[in-house]
This record gives structure tokens, sequence and C-alpha cells, in this order.
């Protein structure tokens, strides 16, 4: 990598309306949860539709944590879904108490295969936790029907699905409860956050309290004017709201969502294009219903059959030559804690396995230039070339 620039896996489009939004929190007084927070939970909200309930939070995890526990979970109850995603999606079923029960991708476009969701409905299930993949939707119609047959929460994990949306409408906008992530490399960011859209007002009630230690008032009707100090703990819960510092930022990205996807879609049309007549790198196929694709990764699988080093190796030599790599995602099932704690092993998730052995995220951010582009695909078409078999 010596005398290379290194092109970096991700990098936040961060503008002066943030800082200066940043600064003057700074500045007013009040950073942690308060006005802004307030505003960006009503701003998300308005940006889908207006229908929903809006409840920030300081992470994803978070968020899937706290509707998992609405739905209160016995011991036993399995819920339903993928191995293809971030770890927390999985934990926080194991943390509330339940068991996670893995539905197979499709192979081509890695989003949870409606068909694999009904095989593996019991007496035992309570609830379907489906990914909305790299920016692209899952296919919501037949899984929303399962839940209501079958009487299952759906929570929808829509980490990746800021702008995304299924048949005309916004993922989140009319959804039992969706949750989306604002971490760095997502589509918009608040440096480390969450939101909650959900439509049961009796549920947005119990997160809200749930995601500050489980008490009747936050800190703002605490502490401004006006509020009192007075509080009950009506249940225990965690430290899990979003400061006004990070909100600051969210309020500023949001208003830019539309034009960082539009940005991102060009690039990714760009890495379709060169990545044409690659042979051994394989993008993720298009799903087959009307959607809006937000691109938050550009997700490609190698063809491990054809060159003598796995991905593991291939990617090594692809930072090796200054390109950052992601890696979305090596199979949950697969990982040590639960292959020991529930005996999960390969060939029970075929094509989660298959993909989990090929697959690696390609730099992808509205800051990304087009010639880095072109290196990148130069750089991949070089090693492939180097280690053909
Ligand atoms: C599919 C998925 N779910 C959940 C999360 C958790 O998001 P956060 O980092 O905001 O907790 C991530 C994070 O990358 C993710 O990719």
């Amino acid at each position: 990598m010596k005398g290379k620039v290194f092109i970096p896996f991700c990098r936040p489009t961060i503008e002066e309306d943030e800082i200066n939004e940043v600064v003057d929190s700074l500045e007013s007084g009040w950073i942690t949860t308060g006005p802004k927070t307030a505003r960006f939970e009503e701003e998300f909200r308005h940006y889908h539709g207006g229908k929903q309930e809006a409840i920030a939070v300081n992470s994803a995890t978070a968020g899937l944590h706290l509707c998992l526990l609405t739905i209160d979970l016995k011991p036993g109850d399995e819920v339903i879904t993928t191995s293809i995603t971030w770890p927390s999606t999985v934990n926080n079923i194991v943390i509330c108490g339940g068991m996670p029960v893995f539905a197979d991708v499709t192979r081509d476009t890695l989003q949870i295969d409606p068909l694999e969701i009904e095989r593996r409905i019991t007496e035992k299930t309570r609830a379907v936790i489906p990914v909305h993949f790299a920016g692209a939707p899952v296919d919501l119609d037949p899984i929303k029907e399962l839940c209501r047959k079958h009487s299952l929460s759906l929570i929808e994990d829509a980490a990746h699905g800021a702008g995304t949306a299924y048949k005309g409408r916004l993922i989140g906008s009319d959804s039992e409860a969706a949750v989306f992530s604002f971490h760095p490399i997502k589509n918009i960011t608040t440096g480390e956050g969450g939101m909650i859209l959900c439509k049961d007002k009796e549920q947005a009630g119990r997160i809200r309290r749930l995601r500050f230690h489980g008490i009747s008032r936050d800190a703002w009707k605490r502490y401004a004017k006006g509020g009192s100090p007075q509080y009950q703990v009506v249940e225990p819960g965690f430290k899990y709201n979003m400061l006004d510092l990070q909100a600051a930022i969210g309020l500023h990205q949001l208003k830019k969502l539309s034009a960082f996807n539009k940005r991102r879609k060009h690039l990714a049309k760009n890495y379709l294009d060169l990545l044409n007549d690659l042979e051994a790198i394989k993008p993720l196929a298009t799903v087959p219903y009307p959607h809006e694709h937000a691109w938050h990764l550009f997700v490609v699988r190698l063809d491990i059959d054809m060159l003598r080093v796995n991905r593991d190796e291939f990617i090594a030599s692809l930072q090796d030559e200054g390109i950052g790599v992601g890696l979305h995602f090596p199979a949950v099932h697969l990982q040590s804690y639960y292959a020991r704690r529930f005996g999960f092993g390969r060939g029970e998730l075929p094509n989660s396995e298959w993909n989990s052995d090929r697959l690696f995220s390609l730099p992808l951010y509205p800051l990304l230039k087009e010639d880095e582009q072109v290196r990148v695909v130069e750089t991949l078409k070089r090693l492939t070339k180097r280690y053909r078999i």
C-alpha cells in the first residue's frame, strides 16, 4: 500500500450547516435530549408521511432492543430473522429471552425469503424481524400477510433503509415498527443514533419510557423552564436517549437525504457498468418488485471457484492496494456463540452460507469520486487476474 492514496470504505458528508447547528447546541447550554431531538423526531415523522410515532434513540441496536421488549417475549418464544445481518438484530432476540430462528435469504438479492419464513413458523413463533438489506426493501406484502395470518409482531430492521421505498411507500411510513440507524456509514448520520417509527401510541409511550430509565419524564421535562423535577419509575428501563448534539447533525442530514441517495444511485450505476465484464465479481441482483433502492451498500460476491485465494485473502490484498472494504455480513448463525449455544451449523441455510463465504462491500458514499471508483474496479480486475486458477 506504500505510496498509494487510501480510498476509505466510508466517509460521512458533514458540512457547515451540521457544524453550525452543533455549535449552536453547545453554546445554548442544552446539549442532551431536548428541543432539537424533539424537532428531529417530528421532521423524521413528517418525512415518512406524518402518521407514525417517532422515537429517537442512541443507536438502531437500542431501538431494536426496545421494540422487542415491548412485545414481552416469554422463554422459548421464537423470532424469525435473517442470518445475513449485523449481530445486534439477533443478539437482541436472545437478550430479550427469545429463540432466534433463521430463514434463508434469496441467493442473489440477500433479502429474507418469505417462503422460507413461512416454512419456519411454529406455534412458538411470536415475531418476524426482516432486514431491508443494503438499502433495497424486503418483499413486505407476503411477510405482512404471514404476520397477520399467524398473529405475529413485525419489527422491520431498517438500519439500511433511510430513503428506501417499497411499492411507492417509504419504509417505515406505515410499518407496525421500523428501526433506522444513523451510524456514520449509514445514508444519514448523527454520529451514532437511531429512530423508531411505529403505529401504536401505547407501544410508542412504553418505548419512550424504556428509552429513559423507565421513568415518567425525560430531562427536558424535568429541568427546562416550567418543568418539574419529580418523576416515577414505572418499570426498569435503559439509557438509550439521543442527545441534542446528535439531533443537531440529524436535522441537516435529513434535509439532504434525497440528494445523498441520488448521488449513491449514480455511483452504484457506475459500479454496475464498470463491473459488467468482470466474471469473478458478481454484484447483487435487483429485487423483482417495485421499489426505490437507497444504495446503502454496494455488495459483491467473489467467485472463489475461479481463484486460488479465498475471500478473506482477496480482501486483504485489496486493502493492501489501498482500497477500503466492508463485510456485510458473515452469517450470524455461524458465529461461535450461536453455534455453541443453539447448535447452528453449516448446511441449514445454503444461500446465506454461500454468500457469507463470498461477499464483501465496495466503498460507496456521496463523497466518493468517479475516478476513485475506476481505481477500485481496476484493482479488482488486476487482483482477479493475478489469482486466477
Ligand atoms: C442490519 C443492521 N441492523 C442493525 C444495525 C445496528 O445499528 P447501530 O449501529 O445504529 O446500532 C446495523 C448496523 O450496522 C445493521 O447493519
